[in-house]
């Protein structure tokens, strides 16, 4: 069941929008594996050929068990145990074994949120001005020298800047805006202090970066807690490597978390948290409403529940132990799996049904 429409929301391509609809949980690397290698006398043979070598590594150590969710994080750790940190050449036998039960399922951020975000990721890793260390190190599967990291790292001046200019998208119907002005009363209050201030024109935006500790936020403890304690390689490979030199990591430093986003058009951006647990903006509010198993009821973007805000899902009474063969199970997202709690963010449970309603509409608005 691989989507091929990318970053569609209500049947359109919204620039920046990450997918929700990718399916990551098997066919693709098997796929990808039947590809047979080309000629190698050619560049661009030699160069193929070694994509194909390296994910056939990665590929494999990297399945996630729910469509929808994204593998980009395990990517990191499996690529960085086959490099040498310094040099950058590529290891056949990894210098670092990979926790066999590695599960970091993963929700891309929206690229619009990259020029008011000081770090890159959903744990706070990737710090300071300048993320091209971090994103270069992502596009590495076959950079070898750091003479070829070097040259990429100049063409990420262009790219960091063309993500910075990416615009939120407009919500494309009526809202009320009574009922929004109310909602921006609760915001202020109970929000704000951690997801900042905006503004209708962006000018006079506060967001205030803010990393909340992991017993406060309460969501799933893994991706926070990865690279952290005992499994801290992947932070003193990245310090000591070409990367670190540009982009500081920090993975334990200040503490362990998740920074709380920006929410500009978050609206469109369904399903929630940093693993995807939370099919729709209303449940984000209502802690004790989210489903233990959830299904979408499908990957059509112009199905979308616009009361709820995100997508249409429904209620399973059983996970993915119980479920049949791999393409009904990959559709269960199935809370009680390591990494893909929906617990925590208890922040609006406390309002009324009201309030939640105006919170709702106010954030169609920002
Ligand atoms: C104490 C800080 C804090 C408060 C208060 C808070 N949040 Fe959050 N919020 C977070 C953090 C941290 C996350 C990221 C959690 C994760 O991904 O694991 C988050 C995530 C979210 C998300 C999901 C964003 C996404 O793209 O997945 C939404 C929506 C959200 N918060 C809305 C709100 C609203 C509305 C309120 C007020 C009722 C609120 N938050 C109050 C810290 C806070």
């Amino acid at each position: 069941m691989l989507q091929l429409p990318l970053r569609e929301f209500n049947g359109e391509l919204i620039l920046g929008l990450g997918r929700h609809d990718a399916d990551f949980t098997s066919d693709l690397f098997a796929l990808m594996q039947l590809v047979p290698p080309l000629p190698a006398f050619t560049d661009a043979g030699k160069a193929f050929n070694k994509f194909l070598q390296r994910f056939a590594v990665v590929g494999p150590a990297s399945i996630m068990l729910t469509a929808g969710t994204n593998p980009a994080i395990e990517f990191a750790f499996i690529l960085l145990s086959h490099r040498d940190p310094v040099t950058l050449e590529w290891l056949d036998e990894p210098i670092q074994d990979l926790p066999e039960d590695m599960m970091i399922p993963a929700d891309p951020p929206p690229w619009w949120h990259s020029r008011k975000k000081a770090t890159q990721f959903a744990n706070g890793m990737s710090r300071g001005g300048d993320h091209r260390g971090t994103m270069i190190l992502a596009s590495s599967l076959c950079t070898d020298t750091t003479a070829e990291a070097a040259v990429i790292l100049d063409y990420f001046i262009d790219v960091v800047a063309y993500l910075e200019s990416i615009e939120p998208p407009q919500y494309p119907y009526p809202v009320d805006t009574e009922l929004a002005a109310a909602g921006e009363e609760v915001f202020l209050c109970h929000c704000a202090g951690c997801h900042g201030n905006y503004s209708a024109d962006g000018e006079n935006d506060y967001y205030p970066n803010m990393l909340i500790p992991l017993e406060l936020i309460g969501t799933d403890p893994v991706f926070a807690a990865y690279g952290a304690g005992e499994f801290n390689y992947l932070e003193e490979w990245f310090e000591s490597s070409f990367f670190g030199a540009v982009t500081q990591l920090g993975v334990t430093e200040p503490f362990v978390g998740y920074v709380a986003p920006p929410l500009d058009s978050v609206w469109a951006s369904a399903p929630y948290f940093h693993n995807a647990s939370v099919p729709t903006l209303d449940l984000v509010l209502d802690s004790g409403a989210r489903p233990t198993y959830w299904k979408r009821v499908d990957f059509d973007s112009t199905h979308y529940d616009w009361g709820a805000l995100g997508w249409p899902y429904e209620v399973l009474d059983h996970g993915q132990d119980q479920a049949g063969p791999l393409e009904q199970r990959n559709l269960i997202y199935d809370t009680t799996k390591p990494g893909h709690s929906n617990a925590g963010h208890p922040f609006g449970d406390a309002l009324t049904s009201e309030e939640r309603a105006a919170v709702l509409e106010y954030l169609k608005t920002i």
